[in-house]
């Protein structure tokens, strides 16, 4: 953690995004992202944003840049992605100078919390990244100040259920070192930081189906099987804890004022 109690980029590399544990999640992710649903969530995301063509987006934790590349190729939009991760970034960046996407596509690597470009941005769009920041208000504040008047925000987010955590599920979001809320306080932090017109949808039965497709998937994959066998315990781990309501899976828009 760094003095303000954020994880900092030399953790998340050498833990949760190793090269190796990366990899394995793309693996089941599907490729380029390392987030539920893969790349049909992300076009269904995506759309739902009604950019016009030309729109500029920051990608918040944009990671392999699975999303940016699908903005620029299937939605005609120009997208800076942050990442705090250089694990990510360094694949990242391999895989846009292959794809030819660099004149509609720039990686930047850094902690989005430090990004200082105001009134930028026609929207903001992030994908399972805010879970691992502490300071949400800093961090809606910052995203406010990005976006353009009328600026569209939409992102996905691990959130937790109301009821009292389970001990389990406590040490699942100790050991990741997450800082999950219930769906009432996301929509509280957007609203204070300044963001209009704020809305959220509780997507954990869809995040119940996607889990299961994944977990299908895992069996066959073409890993050593000691971690096929980690991999399948951890996405039985997640199916449990959603399934019982203590894990949710929002998605969560709002607008900046004009
Ligand atoms: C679960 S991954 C999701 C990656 C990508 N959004 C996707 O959908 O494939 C979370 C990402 O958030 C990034 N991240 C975490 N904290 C961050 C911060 N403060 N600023 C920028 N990126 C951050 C991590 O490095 C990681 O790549």
């Amino acid at each position: 953690m760094n003095q303000s109690g954020e994880i900092t980029q030399e953790a998340l590399d050498s833990t949760q995004y190793s090269t190796a544990s990366i990899r394995q999640y793309e693996s089941v992710f599907g490729e380029d992202f390392v987030s539920p649903g893969g790349y049909e969530m992300a076009v269904e995301l995506i759309g739902k944003m009604k950019l016009e063509r030309g729109s500029r987006v920051l990608d918040v934790g944009c990671g392999l840049g699975g999303s940016a590349f699908v903005m620029a190729r299937e939605f005609g939009l120009i997208v800076d992605g942050i990442d705090l991760s250089k694990n990510m970034l360094a694949l990242a960046g391999k895989k846009l100078s292959g794809y030819q996407l660099a004149k509609c596509v720039k990686f930047e690597q850094g902690d989005c919390l430090e990004m200082d470009r105001s009134e930028y941005y026609d929207a903001i769009y992030s994908r399972d990244v805010f879970l691992h920041i502490t300071d949400k208000s800093r961090l809606f504040s910052v995203l406010n100040s990005l976006l353009k008047p009328g600026g569209k925000l939409l992102f996905t987010d691990y959130c937790c259920g109301e009821k009292r955590w389970t001990d389990e599920f406590s040490e699942y979001v100790k050991d990741r070192d997450y800082f999950l809320h219930t769906f009432p306080e996301y929509v509280k932090l957007i609203s204070r930081a300044g963001l209009t017109q704020v809305d959220h949808q509780d997507l954990t039965d869809r995040f119940i189906v996607i889990l299961q497709t994944e977990l299908s998937k895992i069996s066959g994959l073409d890993l050593a099987e000691p971690i096929r066998l980690k991999l399948a315990q951890s996405w039985r781990g997640k199916l449990d804890r959603a399934g019982s309501g203590d894990h949710r899976w929002g998605l969560f828009t709002a607008i900046k004022a004009s």
